[in-house]
């Protein structure tokens, strides 16, 4: 029987008054209603990691777990100082094996005109080292304090881009999931 592929949508940041969890949201909410994906949410603010690297006690075994069975990973990544939050950073070092040969998708999220895009940028170099396959596209989402509504829904005139945007995104993703996950296998 053919086995649903497992989709870690990763947010990006810790911070409090953070907007980008909005658009993570929002991914994985449109993630959810694709036939034979199975999504799961990860929020770095559920996870606890002691002190840095990738040691057994610089894990969250449940992060862990998490890892080990994702097929793919979407990561919403907000900008800071050009780059991406730490807690990002802290949360991804933290594995290493489970990542390999595993795609992953990215979007960048900003309250200015830039949508992310150097976040993304430098996001890129790390993955590409955690042995992850990045995809050749990306999504972004600038002035993120006008594309949603209260209750964390698209507002009506930003729904028909980006759900097109998310349809070809997750289609590329889940091309490289399920090709990957065929030889991982074999
Ligand atoms: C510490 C910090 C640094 C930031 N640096 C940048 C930046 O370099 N470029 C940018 O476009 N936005 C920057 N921003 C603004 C974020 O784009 C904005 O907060 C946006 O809502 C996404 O981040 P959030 O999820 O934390 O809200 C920064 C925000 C913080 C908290």
């Amino acid at each position: 029987m053919y086995q649903p592929l497992t989709i870690a949508v990763l947010a990006g940041t810790t911070r409090l008054q953070r907007q980008s969890i909005t658009a993570a949201y929002y991914i994985a909410n449109f993630a959810r209603q694709l036939p034979n994906v199975e999504i799961i949410f990860v929020d770095p603010v559920d996870f606890h990691f002691e002190g840095d690297g990738n040691d057994p006690e610089g894990k969250d075994p449940r992060y862990t777990d998490i890892t080990a069975k994702a097929d793919a990973f979407f990561i919403v990544t907000p900008e800071y100082n050009h780059s991406f939050p730490g807690s990002l950073k802290r949360m991804l070092d933290s594995e290493l094996a489970n990542y390999n040969h595993k795609p992953v998708a990215i979007a960048g999220v900003s309250n200015g005109n830039w949508g992310g895009v150097r976040a993304v940028e430098q996001l890129c170099l790390a993955i590409r080292e955690l042995g992850l396959v990045v995809m050749s596209w990306d999504m972004y989402f600038p002035y993120v304090q006008n594309i949603f509504n209260d209750d964390n829904s698209i507002k009506d005139e930003h729904k028909e881009r980006y759900e097109k945007q998310l349809t070809k995104l997750f289609t590329e993703l889940i091309w490289f999931a399920d090709m990957l996950k065929t030889n991982r296998e074999e």
